[in-house]
């Protein structure tokens, strides 16, 4: 595997993908960003330049580093863009058919050294390296939204990964200040396998035990510690996104906690889904 990560291709610069893409070219690493358009790609670097300006205005980085990590930066709609990448992460729509032509077309591309990660939420990293000759070079690289925020990062171990792409990816991790974890490639892996089950539960109380959405998100906070509520969360993660990946779950475990609570699927099907739409738990505006 390649020794060193110099060069970063991050393909789909979508929600995750920028914030990747913004990670890497802070931490000093050339990056190539492949969207389907230019223009998507270039919009994906206009709110790249927008929030490193905003660190500069909060003085927690200064105009010359602002302007080197944008400069790192390149775009391109072609993959074979990413020829000489030491590592590519993947983060395109959540569905396996397109996820699997890509590994195989990037498998063409790509250096034979070079380690092809996954940031898929709820699909098997397995599966996604199935159709690739060596699939020893994919692992998962799990980041959270958002992504320049979040500290996590998990390293997905699929059944044939190998163990230098394994750490090559964790190095890699580490080097944009994440702090990474080891895992297996199961079902949510580690944090989505507790936490959406766990939300599931506090929506189902909200209904058993009649208490208030604020008197759960109390309750949660004062006596379980939480820095916040289980609904001011959901409203944050988006009340849609966490029913798709519950029904992930529930469709690949069969576990009744995995399934949605049909509150949250109304309240998704109803487009409440939280911050975003401005309204879910909460109302927002
Ligand atoms: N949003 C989250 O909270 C979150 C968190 C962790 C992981 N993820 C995972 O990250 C991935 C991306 O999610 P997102 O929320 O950023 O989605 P998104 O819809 O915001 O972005 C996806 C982007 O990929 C682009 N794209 C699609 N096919 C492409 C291709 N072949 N080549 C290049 N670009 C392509 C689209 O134009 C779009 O801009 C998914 O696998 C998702 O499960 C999402």
């Amino acid at each position: 595997m390649a020794e060193e990560i110099r060069k970063v291709g991050v393909v789909g610069l979508g929600a995750m993908g920028a914030g990747i893409a913004q990670l890497c070219v802070e931490a000093g690493v050339e990056t190539v960003g492949r969207e389907v358009s230019a223009e998507l790609g270039e919009n994906a670097r206009d709110r790249i330049g927008h929030f490193l300006t905003r660190k500069v205005e909060k003085a927690q980085m200064d105009q010359a580093a602002r302007d080197a990590a944008v400069g790192r930066l390149s775009l391109t709609t072609d993959l074979a863009g990413l020829a000489d990448c030491d590592l590519v992460i993947e983060a395109i729509v959540e569905e396996l058919g397109p996820k699997q032509e890509l590994f195989a077309e990037l498998e063409r591309i790509c250096r034979p050294d070079a380690v092809l990660a996954t940031n898929t939420s709820a699909l098997s990293v397995t599966e996604i390296a199935s159709r690739v000759a060596s699939p020893g070079r994919v692992v998962g690289m799990h980041f959270f939204n958002p992504a320049p925020l979040m500290p996590l990062v998990e390293i997905v171990r699929a059944e044939l990964s190998s163990d230098d792409a394994f750490e090559t990816a964790y190095a890699f991790g580490a080097l944009l200040g994440k702090h990474p974890i080891r895992c297996n490639d199961t079902p949510g892996f580690v944090v989505n396998r507790i936490l959406i089950p766990l939300l599931n539960d506090c929506v189902r109380t909200l209904d058993e035990a009649r208490v208030t959405v604020e008197d759960l998100d109390a309750g949660m906070k004062h006596g379980a510690g939480w820095p916040m509520g289980p609904c001011e969360l959901l409203d944050l993660v988006g009340i849609d996104v966490h029913v798709h990946a519950s029904e992930a779950l529930w469709d690949k475990l069969r576990e009744p906690r995995m399934a949605p609570p049909a509150r949250l699927v109304a309240m998704a099907n109803a487009g409440l889904y939280g911050r975003k739409s401005g309204r879910g738990f909460y109302t927002y505006g």
